[in-house]
């Protein structure tokens, strides 16, 4: 029989959140929109699990994306088209269960919203009541118009993403700057104009030239949330792991990484297996005793 303890078992966190990390102004829909047009910018990155989506929160940030980008620096995937909707709700549930501040929107993974409307709408409630996300992002511009405005007509508030689309790495045959030409840019609007029509309550920008972002920024009643699109936007998302140097290989061009976690996780892990090796590890810090002397022969009948 497993030895009864009131200590924590793997990992010091609580199953419930302590009260110091509770912060009272949640983010909301409503008031992510109402910055648009203050100097309050949107702080967003992205996050997986439980003691991520902590540590985003407690530092402050307005939302987390659940991001299918989860597939490629959490499963290990070449691209974002392997994470399916399960994986996401399961995600979603683990970070909700750690940020109670900033507003966590789930990603539709590829596939989820390709079929029709009534696959998309169910697919999203699944985010929503089985992941508690409060709201979902697709990709697309005016090809997916249609469907932002069935999610919003289900009372599903809709993130849409266009310009560089991970999704579409088929169709376009590889990750591409979009909006480089005049042609180009003048698309990127009209995609932003047409989610903003269907009733998106902000947009990501990903993968756009500055100056075309700020305009669209400019021309647009709702929020931008740029990734590689300057610093004209009304907020900014990044990939956790590329920030915190735990994503594999030089991070992309619009990335700033900020810590370098895995030489650090690196480090823990050579030093702790020495002390395995060496029987440093476990100490008699690390060990437990029995409450009361063993008779010498507690264990001959057995
Ligand atoms: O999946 C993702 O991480 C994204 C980006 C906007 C960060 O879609």
């Amino acid at each position: 029989m497993s030895e009864q303890t009131d200590l924590p078992v793997y990992g010091s966190t609580p199953a419930t959140n302590p009260t110091e990390h509770t912060v009272p102004a949640k983010v909301t829909v409503p008031a992510l929109m109402a910055r648009k047009g203050t100097a309050k910018k949107i702080m967003c990155l992205t996050a997986y699990d439980y003691p991520t989506a902590r540590l985003v929160d407690e530092a402050g940030f307005d939302l987390i994306l659940v991001g299918d980008s989860m597939a490629n620096v959490v499963l290990g995937h070449a691209s974002t088209l392997k994470v399916s909707l399960d994986q996401i709700i399961s995600a979603t549930r683990a970070v909700k269960r750690g940020a109670d501040r900033p507003l966590v929107v789930a990603d539709m993974p590829f596939g989820t919203y390709h079929v029709s409307r009534a696959d998309t709408a169910i697919n999203a409630l699944r985010l929503i009541r089985e992941g508690g996300a409060q709201a979902v992002k697709l990709e697309g511009g005016r090809n997916r118009a249609h469907l932002v405005r069935a999610l919003v007509d289900a009372d599903i508030p809709v993130m849409g993403h266009i310009g560089l689309l991970p999704q579409s790495i088929n169709s376009r045959g590889g990750y591409r700057v979009q909006g480089k030409t005049a042609a180009g840019a003048r698309g990127l609007l009209e995609d932003a104009l047409a989610l903003q029509d269907a009733g998106a309550f902000a947009i990501v920008l990903e993968g756009i030239p500055a100056q075309v972002a700020r305009r669209i920024s400019e021309r647009l009643l709702i929020p931008t949330i740029g990734i590689g699109a300057g610093g004209g936007c009304d907020g900014q998302i990044l990939v956790f792991h590329d920030v915190v140097g735990l994503s594999f290989g030089p991070p992309p061009k619009f990335v700033k990484r900020y810590a370098n976690v895995a030489d650090i996780m690196r480090k823990a892990l050579g030093e702790l297996l020495v002390d395995m090796r060496s029987g440093e590890f476990p100490a008699a810090l690390h060990t437990y005793q029995v409450s009361e002397e063993l008779p010498e022969n507690w264990d001959f009948d057995l």
